[in-house]
């Protein structure tokens, strides 16, 4: 039996006092916010608000503590060594769009070859394309087993193409699946490749351990992991920072301009160009230390209970085509009923308060190699109940009457 307590752990978000009747299962788009991070943004517009790294005056020093101070919270979160490791972003693909453009030139050449895996979302894929077609660097694509999970003796072997880079999903936010990181990590090191982990997913399901992980970057989106919209995270090695060319120019990331060079400023800054996400940094940060009063190991229990109950009752149902594994799974059911359009599935759910996502999820590579149209996500997070998982069950029931009739 779970330690963990739903119902306190759901009084902490405003968000299902205003909504009581929602079924909320849509997390991988985007998480709820708890008091603690609404607060801690409010409290700083309200109380601190002043640019930050500028000012001489005492209110925008006091403001460049606090974001500060957030670099260091999520620098001790995913156990970075230094804390200028710590990229402040908009989001995941802004951060790999920064490592898309800012590797093109500094370690890809015309001739070298990349490594991604067919289950990437679109941000881990078009960024690449930008650049490398351009640039006459060749795409490698690791495909999936039967079973949906990364091919790793494909993977093998595609390594001894010798890639300059890998780039790959901690968890596929279609499917679930938890890849194994570090032994893909370790794999893509002996073959000499620079590693890239997209955590947009990873990171509420696991704290990573960036020194155990041992990835060159990591990159993660705020609004996953409880916090704002609009902040992310670049994470990188000092030395992997050190050769990414900056994909934005402007105030406060350079050392000395004139209207014939630049000179860049010191890690973090040299890779946050203009006035950051202050609030959101806070509201990171706010949400990294209130996660902080919660055992993992107990969320996860109680997730993997939800998930155990899902599948026994998706299994009474009938015309219904599960993609995901529950094995190795951190919350994601993609599904389908029979060939209906997961469009039409969502809908009906929709009409019953149920919030889930359907189609192709920013993934249509994946669905091309699943041989799928597209799916209906659903996303279970901490907040979740038992009652969300039957409701969800009797919806997709009602579905299938509906649309097989
Ligand atoms: N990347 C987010 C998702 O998978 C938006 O839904």
């Amino acid at each position: 039996m779970s330690k963990f307590n739903v119902s306190q752990f759901r009084q902490q978000f405003a968000f299902f006092t205003h909504n009581p009747s929602w079924v909320y299962l849509d997390s991988a788009a985007t998480m709820h916010k708890p008091h603690a991070v609404v607060e801690a943004e409010l409290a700083f517009y309200q109380i601190a608000n002043s640019n930050v790294h500028r000012g001489a005056h005492h209110l925008s020093q006091q403001a460049t503590q606090l974001y500060e101070q957030a670099r260091d919270t999520v620098a001790g979160f995913i156990n970075a060594k230094l804390r200028h490791e710590v990229i402040f972003t908009a989001g995941t693909t802004a951060a790999l769009n920064q490592l898309a453009f800012g590797l093109m030139h500094t370690l890809l050449k015309p001739g070298d070859r990349i490594l991604l895996t067919a289950l990437e979302h679109h941000a881990n894929i078009v960024p690449w394309q930008l650049h490398c077609q351009r640039h006459g660097v060749i795409i490698d694509v690791v495909p999936l087993t039967a079973n949906h999970q990364v091919d790793l003796e494909a993977y093998q072997q595609l390594l001894k193409l010798h890639p300059k880079l890998v780039s790959f999903s901690h968890i596929s936010n279609v499917l679930g699946h938890i890849q194994p990181a570090a032994q893909m990590v370790a794999m893509a090191k002996a073959a000499g490749a620079l590693t890239i982990i997209d955590g947009a997913q990873g990171v509420v399901y696991q704290q990573p351990d960036m020194q155990q992980l041992d990835c060159d970057f990591y990159v993660f989106s705020g609004h996953k992991l409880y916090g704002p919209t609009g902040i992310g995270v670049l994470y990188g090695k000092t030395a992997a920072l050190e050769i990414l060319t900056p994909l934005l120019g402007g105030g406060e990331m350079i050392e000395h301009v004139s209207f014939v060079n630049t000179t860049f400023n010191k890690l973090p800054f040299r890779l946050e160009a203009g006035t950051p996400n202050i609030a959101g940094a806070i509201g990171l940060a706010a949400a990294i230390s209130w996660l902080a009063q919660f055992n993992n190991i107990d969320i996860q229990q109680h997730k993997a209970a939800l998930l155990h109950e899902f599948y026994q009752g998706l299994s009474q149902l009938k015309a219904i085509d599960i993609l995901s594994s529950p094995v190795h799974n951190a919350g994601i059911v993609a599904l389908n009923i029979d060939t209906e359009h997961p469009t039409d599935v969502a809908e009906l759910l929709n009409q019953q308060q149920i919030a889930v996502r359907a189609g192709q999820h920013c993934a249509m590579p994946l669905f091309n190699s699943l041989g799928k149209p597209g799916a209906v996500r659903c996303a279970f997070a901490a907040y979740n109940t038992l009652e969300d998982v039957n409701r969800c069950l009797l919806a997709l029931e009602q579905a299938v009457e509906i649309l097989t009739a």
